[in-house]
């Protein structure tokens, strides 16, 4: 069975890590649209448009299972998405939403790209699961260039991280939702300045938890003990992605693939 799994760029290889590590045995595809990113600045018809290719370009290739590993798409398109096609679609946005309530703060803080913050889905999808919790949602779009360029432990990236982060260390969130895929990769800054006692709630490893629990209902013939392929795709291939990629899953070979996808 083929999972397929899409995002703007690299953040998404936070979420195809996990599912790889917790399910070997599924044939894992991941497209990294990054002719067109960043997602996280543009509007709901044009992230509608380009998550719609991307489910169309991976089930071309047999995937019958879709992960939005993308905060912003999952903000926009999941509705859309789920309304089109016919198979079933993971969202890393439901996934977070989860994970936080159940961690039983009262005071949630969510932290993602401008179009997230601003669909509002977060803090609308919060509000519709529990009334009473108090939510302070932070745009925070200058966090996603220092991850992409690996800047994130610059002296003045920690300045850029204490600044989009200081509403939040004042307002004594309990939980904090990383609301963006590359959040992940700076996690330990961000418990840094908020401190051990705030819960950081990543939804790479929450989605591949759910992801996990749906299949040994669903399709339990299909774990086995035989390790399945991996294949990454992007729209452009350029050596910065490489070396990005390469950090992330450190010594696991995975082929990256130039694609052109409408
Ligand atoms: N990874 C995307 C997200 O989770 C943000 C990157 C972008 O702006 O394209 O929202």
């Amino acid at each position: 069975m083929k999972i397929g799994i899409f995002d703007s760029g690299i953040g998404g290889l936070t979420v195809f890590r996990e599912i790889s590590k917790r399910l070997p045995s599924f044939e894992l595809i991941y497209l990294g649209d990054t002719a067109r990113l960043p997602y996280g600045i543009k509007s709901k018809k044009t992230v509608n448009k380009y998550s719609d290719n991307n489910v169309r370009f991976l089930k071309s290739l047999g995937c019958e299972i879709i992960v939005i590993a993308c905060n912003t798409a999952s903000s926009y398109s999941t509705d859309l998405l789920k309304r089109k096609y016919k198979f079933p679609i993971f969202d890393v946005l439901s996934a977070g939403v989860a994970a936080s309530l159940e961690s039983e703060a009262k005071r949630i803080g969510v932290i993602g790209t401008s179009s997230t913050i601003e669909s509002n889905t977060y803090q609308r999808t919060l509000k519709k699961r529990k009334k009473s919790i108090k939510i302070i949602a932070k745009a925070c779009p200058m966090l996603v260039p220092i991850i992409e360029q690996g800047l994130a432990k610059e002296n003045y990236s920690k300045i850029i991280i204490k600044n989009n982060l200081a509403l939040l260390k004042k307002s004594k969130v309990e939980a904090l939702i990383l609301g963006c895929t590359h959040y992940p990769l700076i996690k330990n800054e961000i418990k840094k300045f908020l401190g051990p006692r705030v819960i950081l709630v990543d939804s790479a490893e929450e989605i591949s938890k759910s992801l996990f629990k749906y299949l040994k209902t669903n399709h339990p013939k299909e774990f086995t003990k035989y390790k399945k392929k991996r294949r990454i795709y992007v729209t452009d291939k350029s050596s910065y992605f490489e070396r990005a990629s390469k950090k992330i899953f450190k010594n696991i070979e995975v082929e990256i693939k130039l694609v052109d996808i409408k």
